[in-house]
């Protein structure tokens, strides 16, 4: 009944690379730009591998005609990169930094220059610190006032040379590292307050959708979702069910709101249940309704696997597996509620993430039938430690079959029938990798940090730099 025949990708099809502002730019307190909840946090002890920051960052702020060139050289299609809302507006709200405009619109334009097509995120976690002092940021409706406005100074400013717009990036992310795992900013454990502030950024999403598309703006706007699809460990109905409340609870959860701005029943049932449920007032649910988005973008990078867990069984746990060692992750789970276990079918990576393209395939197909949306891989990847080797070479051949592999099952999901507008492979260059520092490399580029002293930062071009490369210049046939 499926296809066994590949389809050929499409003729526009977006092949991309993505970043984010606080992992790439550096210049974190240059040309008027505000501080974020993440310059703070990072300088707390223990909380990022050996106190790794973005102050510097690969200096992307600086160098971004270099590396746009080599974008350029790549092929690539489209760039997916973030704006720091503080750069924009250093309190967050109030008067506008023209230089941060400046920076971003020669950006836009570098780009435009060799034809590749700017993606947007309008916010990738680095939310500007003033509104975190001043309201408690996403814990305040306030924020749904100033989110907007901020995204209307970008529409107003950039999208009669753009067309994508990436909204809210790995709201699922953010939200329980911030407020439940306490391993982002800003360092919350309380399930409580955390789906209340999730509410929040649903609304505030709903109301920046919405403007785009009442303000007619040109183009396309959609959220990245960082979506795990959620296997059972075998048909023992026990597991199946705790995998159903995976899905629930961790995918539709926000993904139905996105789309058909309603709640799953079942997830938010069990929510009242447990006393956490946010509070919804009246109007809420219409604005959520009435801000479908144009796509739907996905982070993908493992599937999980999940099995019952008793009521005194595994819980979560917020520490973040530094050492790039096999094995470290501690099995996590919610007692009464489900438990990751490994699959017995699948090898992982040096920081234990489960390797399955044929999980993208899934997650491609579950939201195609579920949503009817077309689709943006915003991002997928491979993180691994990587090493300049003799002649400045990188021999990143893990990054190539992980890659290679999650393509091909891009183009058996389109086989199928998704529509699949772009993939975007994270990320360009090296960056920072949040808590895991500069160890964790994802680029096609490689920039070597112990030369930061020296403010060398010099680019290197991975062996996957010409495989993608080639990927692009056979639209696919290279694969
Ligand atoms: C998701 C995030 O959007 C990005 O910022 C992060 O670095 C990658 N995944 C890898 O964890």
């Amino acid at each position: 009944m499926y296809h066994k025949e590949l389809t050929d990708f499409p003729k526009d099809f977006l092949w991309g690379s993505a970043s984010a502002a606080y992992q790439v730019e550096g210049a974190y307190q240059q040309d008027g730009k505000g501080k974020s909840v993440w310059d703070d946090f990072v300088k707390l002890p223990g909380k990022t591998f050996k106190g790794s920051n973005g102050e510097v960052a690969v200096d992307h702020y600086h160098r971004y005609k270099e590396d746009v060139a080599l974008m350029a050289e790549q092929g690539l299609k489209t760039y997916r990169f973030s704006i720091a809302w503080s750069r924009i507006l250093p309190e967050g709200r109030g008067e506008i930094n023209q230089k941060g405009l400046d920076f971003y619109s020669n950006l836009i334009d570098e780009l435009l220059r060799y034809g590749i097509e700017p993606m947007v995120t309008i916010y990738h976690w680095d939310l500007p610190q003033n509104l975190q002092d001043l309201y408690g940021g996403w814990e305040s409706r306030e924020i749904i006032k100033d989110f907007t406005d901020y995204a209307k100074i970008l529409f107003d400013n950039f999208s009669d040379r753009m067309k994508y717009w990436v909204s809210i990036n790995e709201q699922n992310v953010f939200i329980m590292h911030g407020y439940m795992l306490a391993s982002h900013p800003p360092a919350v454990n309380d399930p409580k307050r955390m789906y209340a502030a999730n509410h929040i950024v649903n609304l505030a999403n709903a109301s920046v959708t919405k403007l785009f598309k009442e303000g007619n703006y040109q183009g396309m706007i959609g959220p990245s979702f960082a979506y795990a699809p959620a296997y059972a460990l075998d048909c023992l109905p026990e597991n199946v069910i705790a995998t159903e409340n995976v899905n629930d609870s961790f995918a539709y959860f926000w993904m139905d709101i996105y789309r058909y701005g309603r709640y799953p029943k079942v997830a938010f049932r069990a929510l009242e249940k447990a006393g956490i449920a946010p509070i919804i007032e009246e109007g809420d649910m219409a604005l959520l309704a009435h801000s479908t988005p144009d796509f739907m973008g996905v982070n993908y990078y493992q599937s999980m696997t999940v099995a019952a867990n008793p009521l005194d069984g595994v819980s979560m746990s917020g520490e973040a597996n530094y050492s790039g060692e096999k094995g470290k992750t501690k099995e996590q789970g919610m007692p009464g509620m489900y438990k990751m276990v490994a699959n017995p079918h699948l090898e992982t990576t040096n920081w234990d993430w489960t390797i399955d393209p044929t999980g993208l395939r899934v997650c491609l197909r579950r939201i195609s039938s579920r949503y009817d949306l077309p689709i943006i891989i915003t991002e997928n990847g491979l993180g691994d430690f990587d090493t300049l080797e003799e002649n400045n070479e990188v021999h990143d051949e893990n990054r190539i079959a992980y890659l290679n592999n999650h393509c091909l099952a891009v183009q058996e999901a389109i086989s199928d029938g998704v529509e699949v507008l772009g993939y975007c492979t994270w990320s360009f260059t090296d960056l920072l990798s949040w808590l895991n520092g500069y160890q964790k490399r994802y680029g096609f580029v490689y920039i070597d940090r112990n030369e930061v002293e020296e403010k060398e930062l010099t680019r290197y071009k991975k062996a996957s730099f010409y495989w993608y490369q080639n990927v692009i210049n056979s639209n696919g046939q290279t694969l």
